[in-house]
């Protein structure tokens, strides 16, 4: 056989290994090669871990996860109960490695944003550092377009966006003076493709790849990392507690279990193993979603072309079954 002939065998090869991984994989392939080779996880032991909306879903089970590997955990969302109780989790799940000093519930409405520094002071005070800080609250959205209230996009912005960005600007001036950190954002598929009926939920995803897509640039050349979260669609409260077009509200409807989802034990594993490797953006979704956003990424004349052929109703069903 040729030399040329080997390449071309090569790259045949490596198209359908592409593939495989396409049909089959629920992440993006460098995560999937990190979860595959070198998860690294073991790299959280003693660090301490900072998660907002660790009450519920994801949040939640980025700090059981965590927990298994020694992490020290601040755990934060508005309810106090739910977070003692994982608090409690954590502690079993750690099997010997962490105490209840090491698990500082930190009750708080992160749209508060003027007690955010007082926040951070009583973290540096209990722990004497911050190694990650994990910005997971939020909420999305189900809508139609021209029937959004403005007042409902700027809710959304305080809460996915400039309470991120406020308490990331905290830490980030800390991670200066200590010379190392990391930010990691909790975004979604829908702030790489913007998803019908979630205009405000969208724009609000998209716009932090825009701040800390900017962060990760200014910080090239220092130990200051920024992760990147793409979960497509997860099981949790996310959908009841969708915002509406109307200010104020809810969506209010649940899953159903034969949905199309990632479980939340999943998308907390990938999210671990993407923040241990410090990997700049990862993509975790269920087939077919994640094929579509490399086609849409890489091919977004054809991705249109299918749009308009099959219609928005298929995106409808792929996102909440509907
Ligand atoms: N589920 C999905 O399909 C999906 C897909 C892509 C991305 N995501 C992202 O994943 C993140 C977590 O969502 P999830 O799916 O795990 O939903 P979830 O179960 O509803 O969790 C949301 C968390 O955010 C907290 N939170 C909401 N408002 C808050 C506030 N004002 N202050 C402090 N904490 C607040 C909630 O706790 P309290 O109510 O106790 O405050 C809860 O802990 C979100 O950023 C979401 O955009 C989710």
């Amino acid at each position: 056989m040729s030399f040329l002939s080997l390449i071309g065998l090569f790259v045949v090869l490596k198209l359908f290994v592409y593939l495989a991984l396409f049909l089959t994989g629920d992440t993006d392939l460098e995560l999937w090669w990190y979860d595959k080779f070198k998860n690294n996880l073991g790299s959280f032991k003693d660090k301490v871990v900072w998660i907002t909306g660790a009450s519920s879903g994801i949040g939640e089970q980025i700090a059981l996860n965590l927990s298994k590997h020694g992490a020290k955990l601040i755990l934060s969302a508005r309810s106090q109960d739910k977070l003692y109780h994982v608090k409690n989790r954590c502690i079993e799940l750690s099997e010997g490695k962490l105490t209840a000093n090491d698990i500082l519930v930190l009750p708080m409405d992160v749209t508060h944003i003027a007690k955010h520094l007082s926040f951070f002071d009583n973290v540096i005070n209990h722990f004497g550092k911050l190694d990650i800080l994990v910005n997971n609250a939020g909420r999305s959205q189900r809508a139609v377009w021209e029937d959004i209230e403005l007042g409902v996009d700027r809710e959304a912005f305080e809460l996915n966006v400039f309470s991120t960005v406020n308490l990331s600007r905290i830490a980030v001036k800390y991670f200066n003076q200590v010379g190392r950190g990391q930010i990691v954002i909790t975004s979604s598929i829908a702030g790489i493709i913007p998803a019908p009926f979630s205009a405000s939920y969208n724009a609000t995803k998209h716009a932090l790849h825009g701040y800390f897509g900017a962060l990760r640039r200014e910080k090239v050349h220092t130990n200051i990392h920024v992760t990147i979260l793409c979960p497509g669609p997860v099981f949790s409260n996310f959908l009841k507690e969708s915002f509406t077009a109307r200010h104020g509200d809810k969506y209010g409807l649940t899953h159903s279990p034969t949905d199309n989802r990632m479980s939340a034990e999943r998308c907390a594993h990938l999210s671990c193993v993407a923040i241990a490797n410090k990997l700049k953006e990862s993509w975790m979704a269920k087939f077919p979603i994640l094929p579509i956003t490399y086609l849409t990424v890489y091919y977004p004349v054809i991705s249109y072309k299918l749009y308009e052929l099959y219609g928005y109703k298929i995106a409808q069903k792929l996102r909440d079954n509907q």
